[in-house]
């Protein structure tokens, strides 16, 4: 009898996770029976749909249609559905990625259920308790039966926290598998001829999480440093949901231009766009001179797409990319981010390295462990 093995994605950064996986596993089908479960967490057409035409992904075979809410009511809805799930298919194994809510709810339903946990991209850690990504991470690693690692440095913090290193199993960065599959298709495209620029002419910015979006004067003290930076180097801005709610409430329109709009030098020049699918946010990544985000995976892809990356947060889980790539963590405070810019902009020798394992082999390495389960 083929592995029945359940496959979760919940949210954006899940389908890049989990889509060379299932890939994989549909090329072993004697040994695995896959099931590809979505949680709804994200649910817009920009915000899923459009990954898993770009990916390549399979329809899910189930979709909980969770949607959004409360970190309780969301990961508690997650729950209620999932167990019902998991009664009926009774998996030989979960496998969940990343640190979102999804990977947590189910992750802690299937080890009640005593059905085993495999956790993709764990022991990534910031030591940040106030980020809901770093409890759901460290959860997630507690309760899990393999832990799958992106870097060596990822086993250490497992370790440190009493983890038994059979375990623990470092296969590489699974993004990276997906990042080589499409990077060819995305520098074709030509993204920024869309919108009527040139190559290295224009940065890239993506800023959602609750630390710099959710109070209003941290987001203030962001879009100032980013303005005077867009006076010299326009920048691209496609706006997470969340993001776009805060910018109206909080009335902070006047920051932005719309596609269409004239790049002025000394203005503004901070252009709104909707939330982008993943060949087309890596076209765009690709031919930046330079990316500012607050998220994990962009820090990761402009390490292997050798694109300086400023890091708008206090700190990061992935310090292998200021090693290796060459990421600055920047925190929210204007002059600090100013700064960062200043320092990247007259640097021009920039030196990467690719970490071990970042090779596009990733989910054939898991695929290897899952087969002896
Ligand atoms: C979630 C993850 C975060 C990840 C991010 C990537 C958690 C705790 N956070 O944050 O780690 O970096 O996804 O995008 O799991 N919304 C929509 N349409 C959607 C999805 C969300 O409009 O398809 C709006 C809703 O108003 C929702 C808000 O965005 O309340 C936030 O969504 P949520 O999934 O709760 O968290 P994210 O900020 O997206």
């Amino acid at each position: 009898m083929p592995h029945k093995i359940i496959n979760v994605v919940g949210a954006r950064p899940n389908y890049m996770k989990i889509a060379p996986l299932m890939e994989e596993m549909k090329k072993a089908s004697s040994v695995f029976s896959p099931i590809l479960v979505h949680t709804g967490q994200h649910y817009d057409k920009e915000m899923s749909h459009v990954f898993f035409k770009d990916l390549n992904m399979p329809k899910p075979d189930i979709n909980l249609n969770v949607g959004s809410g409360s970190h309780a009511e969301q990961t508690a809805a997650i729950m209620i559905g999932f167990e019902n799930i998991l009664k009926g298919e009774r998996p030989d194994v979960v496998v969940v990625a990343g640190d979102v809510n999804s990977t947590l709810a189910c992750a802690l339903v299937a080890k009640k259920l005593h059905i085993k946990v495999a956790h993709v991209e764990s022991g990534l850690r910031s030591y940040d308790m106030h980020m809901p990504e770093e409890i759901n991470r460290r959860l997630t690693d507690s309760i899990s039966d393999y832990l799958f690692t992106p870097s060596l440095g990822a086993g250490d913090n497992l370790r440190h926290e009493g983890i038994e290193k059979e375990k623990i199993f470092f296969v590489g960065n699974i993004m990276i598998d997906t990042l080589f599959n499409c990077r060819k298709l995305a520098k074709k495209k030509d993204i920024p001829k869309n919108y009527g620029l040139a190559k290295k002419q224009y940065s890239v910015l993506t800023l959602h999480r609750p630390e710099n979006v959710d109070n209003r004067s941290t987001f203030i003290s962001v879009l100032d440093a980013l303005a005077e930076s867009s006076k010299k180097v326009p920048i691209l801005f496609p706006v997470h949901p969340r993001t776009k709610q805060r910018i109206k409430s909080f009335k902070l329109e006047k920051y932005f231009k719309h596609i269409g709009d004239t790049v002025k030098s000394n203005e503004k020049n901070i252009f709104f766009l909707p939330p982008l699918g993943y060949i087309d946010f890596i076209g765009l990544l690709l031919n930046s001179r330079f990316v500012l985000t607050d998220s994990g995976g962009i820090q990761e892809e402009s390490t292997i797409l050798q694109i300086p990356c400023l890091t708008i947060r206090r700190n990061t889980e992935r310090p292998i990319t200021v090693k290796c790539g060459h990421n600055l963590i920047t925190g929210s405070k204007t002059e600090d981010i100013l700064k960062a810019v200043d320092k990247i902009t007259r640097e021009n020798n920039y030196r990467f390295k690719t970490p071990k394992y970042w090779d596009g082999k990733t989910a054939k390495r898991i695929v290897k462990v899952l087969k002896d389960v």
